[in-house]
């Protein structure tokens, strides 16, 4: 069947482009020899209309709130499956069977110690540095270790590393918590669930058993599963552009961290709550709601708004249900902050501002009450995001470097810099 083409027409000059449809969502116009035909670059700052790959991983449709993981709908993986199953499911493409998710878990658990030695690098960071900080400082250093699954044109090396990856990064981020709050760092243990050991990591001490509440185990497993992945956002298309170069994994991953960390993508969610925080009740909601409409002021809604969702964020209706189920299981009755989110969110979204501009509360909005009703200060809750979609960045990067058609990603510019000029002796300019 002939594929479909676009018609560009460009002065006297008129250019077929290919489109390619993809199993479900928009078709693409393929664009690769646009500057060959043409000597025209196109121009879209921010990726508002660009699709930078193809992929098999992730699908969201923003106007319906849909969010699928390999086909499968988050609603059911998170009611339904648990975070590992998840991973397996990201990184191999379909669920897996009794005896493969016995045989990952397994994999995984033994995994979850890291070397020594790299305790020493806690030991340099400040106690008040911000965890963020400590994460993309210890899991760059990771390359610095594990020199047997660095080389990316190795199958084994590369599984080797993802494992190992997801497996660590509980583990860090424990130590990131445990050495910010002054504590002794708790080792993993091979008897406890992926949530629950992370738990006990954070929360266990020396002097006495720590039993894991099983109830937040599980929210704890699910907030996991609803950050794991989510299709070309800013965290992950770093990812992905780093390791177009061949840096291997651990690299990529801390550019990851790093680009998560600013408060319009992951750092959103240590931001909303602040936001709350400095909202603190509700009859200050209309100015704060004033101020998010003035275009002569920066401040914004945070936990509010999406690039793709222009519907209501199908996670944060997650996020949501597992608040109350938190607070509820903590007797935590009347959280003031769940009151301000939620009187929020009720007004936000009767404001023709917000619903003309389809600002929908995103994932952010509820996670940081959940998290802070966990235990979590604010400083980690961007952590617990990083730990989360360490999966998804892992499940894209092994995407990309198994791609035969990947090259390194170099865009273009538009400039409008001066033109060529000579050089003036300092001794001539006034
Ligand atoms: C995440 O990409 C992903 O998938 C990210 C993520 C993931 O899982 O990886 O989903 C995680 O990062 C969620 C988003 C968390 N960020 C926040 O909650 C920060 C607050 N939100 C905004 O900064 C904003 O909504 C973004 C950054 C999320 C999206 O910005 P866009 O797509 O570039 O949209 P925009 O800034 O062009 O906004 C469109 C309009 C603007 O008004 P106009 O200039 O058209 O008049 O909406 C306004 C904005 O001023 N607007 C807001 C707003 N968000 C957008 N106004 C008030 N409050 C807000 N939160």
């Amino acid at each position: 069947m002939n594929e479909k083409q676009a018609k560009l027409t460009l002065g006297e000059t008129e250019i077929s482009l290919p489109v390619h449809e993809g199993s479900i969502g928009p078709d693409v116009i393929d664009i690769t020899n646009l500057y060959k035909e043409t000597h025209c670059f196109t121009y879209d700052p921010g990726f508002t209309s660009t699709g930078a790959c193809s992929s098999e991983i992730t699908y969201i449709d923003g106007d319906e709130g849909t969010l699928l993981y390999r086909g499968y709908p988050i609603e059911q993986l998170a009611d339904q499956g648990d975070f590992l199953e998840s991973c397996y499911l990201l990184l191999y493409g379909e669920l897996p069977t009794f005896a493969q998710k016995e045989n990952f878990v397994h994999r995984i658990t033994y995994h979850t110690m890291i070397h020594e030695q790299m305790m020493r690098f806690f030991s340099g960071f400040r106690r008040d540095a911000h965890p963020m900080a400590v994460m993309v400082g210890t899991v760059g250093a990771l390359s610095a270790f594990y020199h047997d699954s660095l080389d990316i044109a190795d199958p084994h090396q590369r599984m080797v590393a993802s494992l190992r990856m997801i497996a660590k990064m509980p583990t860090i981020a424990a130590m990131a918590f445990k050495y910010s709050i002054g504590q002794p760092f708790v080792y993993p243990r091979n008897d406890l669930d992926y949530a629950a050991n992370f738990l006990h990591m954070c929360f266990a001490v020396p002097c006495e058993e720590y039993k894991v509440n099983p109830v937040l185990a599980r929210a704890m497993d699910r907030i996991f599963i609803l950050h794991a992945d989510h299709e070309q956002n800013a965290s992950t298309s770093t990812v992905r552009l780093a390791g177009s170069s061949g840096a291997n994994p651990f690299a990529c991953i801390a550019a990851g961290i790093a680009c998560l960390w600013g408060p319009a993508h992951g750092g959103a969610n240590e931001a909303a709550l602040n936001m709350l925080h400095e909202i603190g009740s509700v009859d200050r909601i209309p100015e704060y709601i004033k101020r998010a409409k003035d275009k002569n002021d920066p401040f914004r809604l945070m936990g509010f708004g999406h690039r793709v969702y222009k519907n209501y964020d199908p996670r944060a209706r997650i996020m949501q249900k597992t608040t109350h189920e938190v607070l509820g299981e903590l007797g935590i009755k009347d959280d003031p902050l769940l009151e301000v989110a939620m009187e929020l969110e009720r007004i936000a979204l009767s404001d023709e501002y917000f619903v003309d501009k389809k600002l929908y509360p995103n994932i952010d909005f509820y996670s940081g009450i959940t998290l802070r009703a966990l235990g979590f200060p604010t400083t980690m809750f961007t952590v617990l995001f990083a730990l989360a979609r360490t999966v998804g960045w892992i499940a894209q990067w092994k995407e990309m470097v198994e791609d035969p058609s990947q090259k390194i990603g170099r865009p273009r510019q538009l400039y409008t810099g001066a033109p060529k000029r000579d050089y003036v002796s300092i001794s001539q300019r006034r």
